[in-house]
């Protein structure tokens, strides 16, 4: 079997369109299983910068075939223009490279409205999301009144709409919004369903298990991270999906058994975007220093990033409730120049040491982080291409990570480009982990 996973282990943006482009070039598929357009997925290729939000990042190899499993929430129009977006860059020439399940959810003209007009209110809890309609689709969902991918092709679609439309319109009308007219967005579906029907797939669980099967390497693309995941997130300021590797399973039909490895993202400080707990978070040069040398604007909405050092604490829990295996360390060459770095080793409250991030809520999130001051490193990494080629301080830096949580950094990114990765030892091996927190017990088969 041949199935792996890489997800994000922060608040998204941890670099994962950039992985599984480095990665999918050994790979039959990459999936995505939950999330919408909300993701903001960054690819660089010989200097050339593509932004993906719906289509998995392996598109930009033509030999990788591209799905959107039933766990996504699919804006049928941001796809349309995604796909040609692509295609006009030369990419995508073979529409069977791209397949959209039936049973994928729809994100509607009226779910983007609700989303934006539920943050402009000014009572209760503004999340800050990306405005995408993610959490008015998803509730869809989970109250069965939603449209599926299938129903564009429906003969009933015009009577599901209508049904639809009546009780959003009345939301809307609540939030002081427009309503929305039947035949607008009737004709506009119509125009979509044709374009999107080539990409049509009816049977897919079928299809991708029937691949891990044989032994194909199917690669499954989390969007978000682990601390944005519905349940165990910092609610309520997370998104409306799970975001962990057991969303792959369920988002795709896929067994857990069937999974090899999972990859947990994580930049080598922090970053998140939109409201909530982020106990590291500078508000000062340093965090400026961060936000600059990253270029940390979201690749959705634009906005600025907030920025602060590593964070062991919420590292750790993520690697637990997300089911992460190995790391992904990302961003790397960012921490270049600076004289000292630091990372968060446990939290004090009320003068008592905290170290399980669950215990971070809406009540508790000034917590005072503890850190672990490092020497930093003054050469330019993003051109080396081994471990060993790393300067020491940047080895130490590494090794400290990997050793407090107990996961290999398998992977090193020095740089936004496809090129710029380091691997240590082969990747797409199963790690078989016997015991957590010492490095030296951790066996690569
Ligand atoms: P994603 O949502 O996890 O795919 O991440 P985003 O694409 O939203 O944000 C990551 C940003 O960091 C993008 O601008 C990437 O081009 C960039 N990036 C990824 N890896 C590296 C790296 O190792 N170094 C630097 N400097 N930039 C990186
Ligand atoms: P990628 O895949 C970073 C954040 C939003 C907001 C919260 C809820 O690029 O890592 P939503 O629109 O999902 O209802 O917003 O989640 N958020 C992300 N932050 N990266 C993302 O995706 C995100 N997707 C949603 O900023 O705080
Ligand atoms: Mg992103």
């Amino acid at each position: 079997m041949s199935a792996f996973i890489v997800i994000g282990a922060q608040w998204g943006d941890e670099g994962k369109g950039k992985l599984v482009d480095a990665m999918a070039n050994q790979c039959h598929a990459v999936v995505r299983f939950q999330g919408g357009a909300n993701a903001g997925h960054t690819l660089i290729v010989d200097g050339k910068k593509t932004v993906l939000h719906l289509i998995p990042s392996g598109v930009l190899h033509a030999h990788v075939t591209c799905l959107i499993s039933n766990g996504v929430t699919l804006d049928p129009f941001e796809m349309v223009s995604e796909i040609q977006g692509l295609k006009q860059n030369g990419y995508l020439k073979n529409d069977s490279q791209l397949m959209i399940s039936d049973g994928a959810l729809l994100v509607l003209p009226y779910h983007r409205e609700l989303d934006k007009a539920r943050e402009a209110q000014t009572t209760g809890t503004k999340i800050g999301t990306t405005g995408r309609g993610i959490g008015p689709s998803y509730e869809d969902r989970a109250s069965r009144k939603a449209l599926l991918f299938r129903d564009l092709f429906s003969p009933n679609l015009k009577d599901k709409l209508s049904q639809a439309l009546k009780e959003k319109n009345i939301l809307l009308a609540h939030y002081g919004q427009e309503t929305m007219g039947l035949e607008e967005i009737y004709d506009q579906l119509l125009d979509v369903a044709q374009k999107l029907k080539a990409h049509r797939c009816e049977n897919m669980s079928s299809l991708i298990n029937g691949w891990i099967r044989s032994g194909k390497k199917v690669l499954f693309e989390g969007a978000q991270g682990v601390l944005l995941d519905n349940l165990h997130g910092t609610f309520p300021f997370v998104t409306s999906s799970s975001t962990g590797a057991a969303a792959a399973c369920l988002g795709s039909g896929v067994s857990p058994r069937m999974i090899d490895g999972v990859y947990g993202i994580t930049k080598a400080y922090c970053t998140r975007v939109g409201q909530g707990p982020f106990p590291t978070e500078l508000h000062d040069d340093i965090g400026e220093e961060l936000q600059k040398r990253g270029h940390e604007f979201g690749a959705t909405t634009g906005r600025r990033r907030r920025c602060g050092w590593l964070d062991l604490v919420a590292l750790r829990y993520a690697i637990d409730v997300g089911g992460i295996d190995q790391l992904i360390l990302t961003k790397l060459d960012v921490l270049s120049h600076f004289d000292e770095i630091q990372v968060c080793t446990h939290y004090e409250v009320n003068g008592q040491r905290l170290q399980d991030f669950s215990l971070i809520s809406e009540q508790v999130f000034n917590v005072k982080p503890i850190y672990k001051t490092f020497k930093g490193w003054q050469e330019d990494i993003t051109g080396c291409l081994s471990f060993s080629e790393l300067p020491k301080a940047a080895q130490t830096y590494i090794r400290y990570i990997e050793d407090q949580v107990g996961c290999r950094a398998t992977v090193i990114s020095v740089g936004p480009d496809r090129e710029q990765t380091i691997y240590q030892g082969e990747i797409f091996h199963k790690l078989v982990i016997q015991s957590a927190n010492i490095l030296g017990e951790i066996a690569v088969n």
